[in-house]
C-alpha cells in the first residue's frame, strides 16, 4: 500500500522499518475516538465554510458506516496501514473517493492522536471508575455485616489491639473513595480539546476550536498549540492514579491472602475465585489475589516507561511519543481485570468471626487497655505500662492470659487491681470503648459506613 505521505519518496520503505514504525496492531483499539474526533472536525469544516455542506454529510455518513462496520465486525483493519489515523482516512477514502480526502483539512495526526488518546481515557477512567464503585459496594456489604466482628489488629504484623473486622475493611473503602477523586481530578485538567493545534503551530483555516471541543464533551480548548500535541503530562497523571490503584488493591491481596492462610483462617474465598493444586490434593489457592499483587508491577512499570519515554524529547511532536500508547492500553486493561475479579471475590468471601475472635484472644492485645484501667485510678500511664509489661511476662511465662489470670495474681503486682478489671480488658469492650472520632467503635464504624455509600 502506498503511503499517504509516498509524494516526496522515489523508494518504498523498507519492510522491517516499516513494521517497526508502525502502530495499528496496537492503536487499532482507538477506532471508536479516532471516528468520533473526525465526525466533529467534519462538522465544523462545514460550519466555517472550509468544505461543502454536502461533503461534510457525505463524510460523516462514510466514518459512521464505517464505524458500524467495524463494530459488527463486517471491516477488517488493515495492518498494512500506518496507525488507526491512516486507516480511517484511506478507508474513507475507498468509500467515498475525492471527498474522504478532504476530511484532513486544518488537521494533523499530531493532534488527532493527541485527541483521540485524550477521548480514549476519558472513556476508560469512566470506566474504572464505575469499576472501583462496585468495589467499594462489596467493601461496603461486608463491612455492614461485620460492624462488630472483633479480630485483632496489627501493628509490624504483630497483633496490636482489638479492632471491628468493619473497621479495617473500611480502610480500604477510604483508600479506592481517594483514588477516584484522583483519577476524576486528572480527568479535569486533562479535558481540553488539543485538536486544531493541527502539526504544532495551528492553521491558516479559519477553524472554530471551541466547536469541536464542545462537541466532543471537552471542558475548553488547549491554549497553546505546541502544548497542545506535546505534552502527555495527563497520561502520567492518570498511569499514576491507575498505579495508586493498585497499590491499594495489592496491599489488600496481600491481607487476603494472609487471612485465607491455615495460619490465619480469618476468611475463606469462594471456590469460584480460588484454585487447586495438580499435585496437592489440600490445596486451595489464592490465585486471583496473587495475581493482582504481581500484576502491579507491571501498572508500576508502564508509569515508569512513561515517563521515561518524555524526559527528553524536545518539543514539539516526535515518534517516541507513539510509545505512549501501549504502556496506557496495558495500564488500563490491568486496573480493569483486576477490578472485575477482586470484587466479587471480596464479596463472596465467608468471614470466620470465631477465627477472628479466638486469634483476637491470643497475643494480649487487651494489654493497653489493662494499662489504662490503671491509669484511670490514677496511676501514671509510663508505669502502668511497666507493670502490665511485667504480667505480660508471667503470662507468657505460665501459658496464661490476661483474662485467666485470678484477681489474687493480679494483686501481687498491683493492689489498685479489682473484680471490675475483667470487664474493661473484655475485647468487645476493648474495641467499644475507642470512642475516638474515626476509631474502631460501633458508632464510629455507623458514620463510615454513611460516608461510604455516597460512593456505590
Ligand atoms: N501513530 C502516531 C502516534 O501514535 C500518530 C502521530 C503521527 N504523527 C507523525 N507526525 N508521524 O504518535
Amino acid at each position: 500500500m502506498d503511503k499517504m505521505w509516498a509524494g516526496r519518496f522515489s523508494k518504498a520503505l523498507d519492510k522491517e522499518a516499516d513494521d517497526f514504525n508502525s502502530s495499528i496492531h496496537f492503536d487499532k483499539k482507538m477506532y471508536r475516538q479516532d471516528i468520533q474526533g473526525s465526525i466533529a472536525h467534519a462538522t465544523m469544516l462545514s460550519a466555517c465554510s472550509i468544505i461543502s455542506q454536502e461533503d461534510s454529510e457525505t463524510i460523516i455518513d462514510a466514518l459512521s458506516g464505517i464505524l458500524e462496520d467495524l463494530e459488527e465486525g463486517k471491516l477488517e483493519f488493515d495492518m498494512n496501514a500506518e496507525d488507526i489515523h491512516m486507516f480511517v482516512e484511506s478507508e474513507l477514502t475507498k468509500r467515498i473517493g475525492d471527498c474522504g480526502k478532504r476530511l484532513h483539512t486544518a488537521r494533523s495526526r499530531n493532534d488527532q492522536v493527541a485527541l483521540d488518546i485524550r477521548l480514549y481515557l476519558r472513556d476508560e477512567s469512566a470506566e474504572i471508575i464505575s469499576l472501583i464503585k462496585t468495589l467499594i459496594a462489596a467493601i461496603y456489604k461486608q463491612a455492614s455485616e461485620n460492624t462488630d466482628t472483633v479480630v485483632p489488629g496489627y501493628t509490624h504484623l504483630q497483633r496490636a489491639q482489638p479492632i471491628m473486622f468493619a473497621h479495617h475493611l473500611l480502610a480500604y473503602a477510604m483508600m479506592f473513595i481517594r483514588d477516584i477523586g484522583r483519577i476524576e481530578d486528572s480527568v479535569k485538567r486533562m479535558n481540553y480539546s488539543p485538536l486544531g493545534s493541527c502539526a504544532l503551530a495551528g492553521t491558516t483555516y479559519p477553524t472554530n476550536r471551541n466547536m469541536t471541543a464542545k462537541l466532543l464533551g471537552f471542558d475548553g480548548i488547549t491554549l497553546n498549540s505546541i502544548d497542545g500535541v506535546s505534552d502527555r503530562d495527563f497520561c502520567v497523571e492518570l498511569m499514576s492514579a491507575f498505579a495508586t490503584v493498585m497499590m491499594h488493591l495489592s496491599r489488600f491481596s496481600e491481607e487476603i491472602i494472609l487471612w485465607s492462610s491455615w495460619e490465619f483462617k480469618f476468611v475463606e474465598l469462594d471456590d469460584s475465585y480460588t484454585t487447586g493444586s495438580s499435585i496437592m490434593p489440600q490445596k486451595k489457592n489464592p490465585d486471583m489475589a496473587e495475581l493482582v499483587r504481581g500484576k502491579t508491577g507491571r501498572v508500576y512499570g508502564n508509569l515508569m516507561a512513561m515517563l521515561t519515554v518524555l524526559k527528553g524529547i524536545p518539543l514539539a511532536y516526535n515518534k517516541d511519543m507513539q510509545e505512549d500508547k501501549e504502556a496506557i492500553f496495558d495500564s488500563c486493561e490491568t486496573v480493569k481485570k483486576c477490578l472485575r475479579v477482586f470484587s466479587p471475590m471480596i464479596e463472596t468471601m465467608a468471614v470466620r468471626k470465631d477465627k477472628m475472635y479466638a486469634a483476637a484472644g491470643e497475643g494480649f492485645i487487651n494489654a493497653t487497655d489493662l494499662a489504662d484501667y490503671l491509669v484511670k485510678k490514677g496511676q501514671p500511664f509510663r508505669a502502668a505500662y511497666k507493670t502490665v509489661g511485667q504480667i505480660v511476662g508471667k503470662c507468657v511465662a505460665e501459658g496464661k492470659t490476661l483474662e485467666t489470670l485470678t484477681l489474687g495474681e493480679y494483686k501481687e503486682f498491683d493492689n489498685d487491681f479489682e473484680e471490675d478489671l475483667y470487664a474493661e480488658i473484655d475485647l468487645r469492650n476493648c474495641a467499644e470503648k475507642r470512642i475516638s472520632e474515626g476509631g474502631t467503635c460501633v458508632e464510629s464504624i455507623k458514620k463510615q459506613l454513611e460516608y461510604v455509600k455516597n460512593y456505590i
